[in-house]
Parts: C-alpha cells; sequence; structure tokens
C-alpha cells in the first residue's frame, strides 16, 4: 500500500481487510522512498511486483496510478487520485443499497466542493445507474467539476438516462433527495492558507437541517469522511438520525475486501 497523501479509513481498512482474508498488508509512505527522487514509477512498479501480489495506491496524479497499473506485473487498486475514490464509491453504493434496499432510480444531491475527486465517483455512478444528480456548488472553475468529467459523464448518461446538472442553490439541488452528500472542503494536498477564503465559497452549500428538509424525509445523509463539523455539514446533520456516515465507513473494509478477493483470481 503506497501512500503520497495521509489516511485513516483507507489504511485501517485495507490493513485489517487483508488480515482477515489471512494476507498480509505492508504500510509504505512514499516519502520515505526513493520514487520520484531517485527512482521512477515504472521502477518502483515492477520491483514491487516481485515482491507482492497486489499493490494498492493513493497518489495525487491520474498519471501515477496509470503508470503503476502500466509497468506493474500485479493488480493495482486505486485508493484515491485527485481524480477518483473508487473503493469510496463502491462501498457507498452497497451502502445506499443496505439502507434503500434498491439501487433503482434515485436522486442524489452533492453540496460543497465539486472539483473532487469523490464528486467525479459519483457522476460516473450516478451516470452509469441511470440516476439523477445535482452538484450543488460555488459558480468558479476552480469549485465546479473539470469538462472532462462532465463530458465522461454525459457521454454515459446518454445511454443510462441520468441527469446530472450542476446547480447553484443547496435548496433546489436538495429537492426530491433520496442521497444528500458532502466531502470535505479541504481536500489533502489543498494548501492551509486557502482554508478562509474556501470555507467562505462553500458555506452557501453546508449540508444544514434546512437542506435536509428540503430533501425527501426518509432521505440519507453521507459524507465519506474525514469531516469538519460546522464546515460541510452541521453537527446536528452528521449526528443526527439521517446521518449513515459510520455505516458508510465500515462498507470500506467489506468492499475492499471483495475487491481483493475479485483480483485474487489474477495473482
Ligand atoms: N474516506 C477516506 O478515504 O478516508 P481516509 O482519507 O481516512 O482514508
Ligand atoms: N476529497 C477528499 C476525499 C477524502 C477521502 C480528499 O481528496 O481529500
Amino acid at each position: 500500500m503506497l501512500f503520497e497523501k495521509p489516511s485513516l479509513r483507507t489504511r485501517i481498512s485495507f490493513e485489517t481487510g487483508m488480515q482477515q482474508l489471512g494476507g498480509h498488508a505492508i504500510f509504505y509512505s512514499i516519502k520515505d522512498s526513493p520514487l520520484g527522487k531517485k527512482e521512477n514509477i515504472s521502477d518502483t512498479a515492477k520491483v514491487a511486483s516481485r515482491f507482492v501480489n497486489l499493490i494498492a495506491a493513493r497518489v495525487f496524479k491520474r498519471q501515477d496510478i496509470w503508470d503503476l497499473a502500466k509497468y506493474a506485473d500485479v493488480p493495482v487498486i486505486n485508493m484515491l487520485d485527485d481524480f477518483a475514490h473508487p473503493c469510496q464509491i463502491l462501498g457507498d453504493f452497497q451502502t445506499i443499497k443496505e439502507k434503500k434496499n434498491t439501487l433503482e432510480k434515485m436522486k442524489l444531491s452533492y453540496f460543497g466542493d465539486a472539483y473532487n475527486n469523490v464528486t467525479y465517483d459519483l457522476m460516473r455512478m450516478c451516470a452509469i445507474f441511470g440516476w439523477r444528480m445535482d452538484v450543488a456548488c460555488p459558480n468558479a472553475p476552480e469549485y465546479s467539476p473539470e469538462q472532462i468529467v462532465l463530458d465522461e459523464a454525459s457521454e454515459i448518461s446518454k445511454k443510462t438516462g441520468a441527469t446530472i446538472r450542476l446547480v447553484n442553490d443547496a435548496i433546489e439541488a436538495a429537492q426530491d433527495s433520496d442521497v444528500v452528500y458532502t466531502d470535505s472542503w479541504m481536500s489533502y494536498g489543498i494548501p492551509q492558507e486557502q482554508e478562509e477564503e474556501r470555507k467562505k465559497a462553500f458555506m452557501p452549500f453546508q449540508v444544514t437541517s434546512l437542506v435536509m428538509k428540503a430533501a425527501k424525509t426518509d432521505a440519507v445523509f453521507m459524507n465519506c469522511l474525514p469531516a469538519m463539523r460546522g464546515y460541510e455539514q452541521t453537527a446536528e446533520v452528521i449526528d443526527g438520525p439521517q446521518s449513515i456516515v459510520f455505516d458508510e465507513a465500515e462498507n470500506r473494509l467489506h468492499i475492499q475486501k471483495a475487491i481483493m478477493l475479485f483480483l485474487r483470481d489474477k495473482f
């Protein structure tokens, strides 16, 4: 498990999951490695493949995941990059299925920072499942989804009938939602000096009780965590009866075990 960014859930759930499956997981901080200084990613991928059955990586750049996958002789799991967080989103959809008993025809609304890996994978999944999704974010390119992801989602939506919209009003986005979702305003790697400016920009998109009231009465509240109470959502919401954030976190363990078992045949 190569980590270029911090982690609580991903690291612990992968380590625990691998142990429960009878294997062993090695935590390796990229900070302590020659990668990018004395060694390139293709050598890292080739060497690691001689020792292990599976590589998992949490990196900044998507290209690094692609390069690992290209040069490794073993499967590579993306544990988050700046463009995606697939293990999170698979666990999230498992959680939604558990709570709603179905994955048919839902509406998911997302609030806050939409220039964001988790938002992007939610868009991809809502597109694949033919859902409605409203992304409520400031009207500014630095906080909105990149065009390439909008295009990717819209291409899939043509086949599935999904509708994915950008909305600048939180209450409007929440209306008719089955799932209300938010993510950190300060994703890993965002410089601390941007915090105040970002807080100001995202505050109109904070998930409050009013936002939850505008959604369906049986709507669930999700956040991949880590979460700051008083930022992306109020304490009342994340600690309230509609919040399923800890079941969501637990499912990281179960879904990742399933992913590793699925990949075992390719070892
Ligand atoms: N949700 C998630 O991936 O959390 P960590 O950053 O703690 O792994
Ligand atoms: N968007 C967040 C997700 C954390 C799990 C980040 O990249 O930091």
